[in-house]
């Protein structure tokens, strides 16, 4: 550590030609915008070879300590105390709730202090944006490491903050999706929904049920390959997310998108007779058989199993677009279903009001329209998710080569404009629980594909989840967002060059 004035000098080559000034990053380079931050002028901390990280709980400081070593190179080992030279993780509390956290960085220290874990994870994901963007490099990258000084105090503006990944269009292996956990938490989203099942593929074993996984998940869009999670598997990214502060929401996508389900069981249709496994993109087309009691034995083993391995407190049933089921049988099944989610609060996509919902289940709007009287009514919580600002596989513009446009095309200022509490209207603030990002994988294979569509349009909406509406302002949002390219750009992360935005050169 030493003391450093902040000039940020441009180092002016003789050919004449600025090469990258090690400026110090700034506090308005953070996504998302924080409550409140105070630069202290002139201070800045530096990360040398004699820093360590000290931390009240395991786990963070543990993440942070193994990310630094691997760029700066230096030895960051973790203290038993707090460091008089390094970053200390305290749970020593902080203004507001479970994921509050105050960063404080002197010239001689950082301190990130919290109530909970979670705060110390979202302080360290700010401290992560104050580094240079080599700073999060998988290998070893010349310093300095400094930070800005001063205090940011900060806390989420919603409690559901999510990013949603169809690994049923396209199976991703686990280590895309931890990937994806990875570059979400980066940006303080805490939920990762997956939607596990739907006509063309089966995703996740379920014992009592072996041919879901092997036999219905054979397949992918297209003819693409096939695949599924073991239990094993699953508990690993459940684990995974957890120490980053994203709780996995499972989805069983029921009564309709259930083409996989009913490939591999015959006994799951209303005739008997198993239909093709689906490698199309249609939907609407599948229902589970609503009069069979077999059909309420499934969905309860089903859900059981899955409620076994899933220590976070919802199940997602889906219920959407069941257009081969009658409008009567619809409400027969969901609300045959709903008390089926072993202690689980359902979650429902938000055709599920077309049924009678339970007090306790959460409607996810994905609708383009600003009026839904039903979804808005009766005192529900609802996770936004207009499919017209939110949905990440609908295309930037005509030209994007990825992704869909039955809700419109989305840049990045249609991403970030708009207000979770006023979108819908007639729904009163108070019943927004959050917002989520789903990304439908029908046009998207790989994992530079996934990045490719969530960023930077994920950011904008993490930061619609996590900062007040009162720091809502798209210029000064699009400068924080062009301080994240050099960043990704060392993350590998395959993002679209918006046009909107001023990237720094290289990024
Ligand atoms: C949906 O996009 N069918 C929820």
């Amino acid at each position: 550590m030493r003391i450093r004035v902040v000039l940020v000098s441009l180092v002016l080559v003789t050919c004449g030609v600025s090469a990258p000034a090690r400026a110090v990053v700034s506090f308005g380079a953070v996504v998302p915008a924080p409550v409140s931050s105070v630069p202290a002028s002139g201070v800045t901390y530096q990360i040398t070879s004699s820093a360590s990280v000290y931390s009240d709980v395991p786990g963070t400081g543990d993440l942070l300590a193994q990310q630094l070593r691997r760029s700066t190179g230096y030895p960051v080992p973790i203290a038993s105390a707090p460091p008089a030279d390094g970053i200390s993780l305290r749970l020593t509390g902080a203004p507001g709730g479970d994921e509050a956290y105050q960063l404080d960085v002197t010239a001689a220290a950082i301190t990130i202090s919290a109530n909970k874990p979670a705060g110390l994870f979202y302080g360290v994901q700010t401290l992560r944006q104050l580094l240079p963007p080599t700073a999060d490099s998988p290998t070893v990258q010349p310093g300095p490491w400094q930070v800005p000084g001063g205090r940011i105090v900060d806390q989420p503006r919603y409690a559901y903050r999510g990013a949603m990944l169809d690994v049923a269009r396209h199976f991703f292996p686990l280590s895309a999706v931890e990937r994806y956990v990875d570059q979400i938490a980066l940006y303080k989203i805490n939920v990762l929904h997956l939607h596990l099942s739907d006509d063309q593929g089966w995703r996740i074993v379920i014992d009592s049920w072996p041919r879901l996984a092997t036999y219905g998940g054979s397949t992918a869009v297209g003819g693409d390959p096939g695949g599924y999670y073991t239990k094993a598997q699953y508990q690993e990214l459940v684990a995974y997310a957890a120490a980053r502060s994203v709780t996995i929401i499972p989805e069983i996508d029921m009564p309709g998108h259930t083409n996989a389900a009913l490939a591999s069981y015959a006994d799951l249709n209303c005739n008997g007779v198993a239909p093709p496994l689906y490698t199309g993109t249609d939907v609407g087309f599948s229902s589970l058989c609503v009069s069979k009691e077999i059909t309420y034995t499934f969905v309860d083993q089903v859900l059981g199993e899955l409620a076994a391995i899933t220590p976070g407190p919802y199940l997602h049933l889906g219920g959407d677009e069941a257009s081969s089921t009658s409008a009567a049988d619809y409400k027969t099944f969901m609300n045959r279903v709903q008390p089926l989610a072993h202690g689980k609060t359902v979650i429902g996509w938000h055709d599920i009001v077309n049924a009678t919902p339970l007090p306790s289940t959460v409607a996810q709007y994905w609708g383009t329209s600003t009026r839904n009287a039903a979804v808005a009514g009766a005192g529900r919580k609802v996770i936004m998710s207009p499919a017209s600002r939110a949905y990440l596989d609908m295309k930037y513009n005509r030209r994007t080569p990825l992704g869909q446009t039955w809700a419109g095309v989305i840049e990045v200022r249609d991403a970030y404009g708009w207000d979770p509490a006023t979108f819908l209207s007639g729904l009163p603030s108070s019943q927004v629980l959050g917002v989520e990002a789903p990304l439908w994988t029908e046009t998207i294979r790989t994992g530079a594909d996934i990045d490719y569509m969530a960023f930077p349009r994920l950011p904008a909406l993490a930061e619609l989840g996590w900062s007040p509406q009162s720091t809502h302002d798209w210029t000064a949002f699009k400068s924080r967002l062009a301080a994240q390219g050099p960043r990704w750009r060392v993350m590998g992360v395959n993002y679209y060059h918006s046009t909107q935005i001023s990237w720094p050169a290289g990024s």
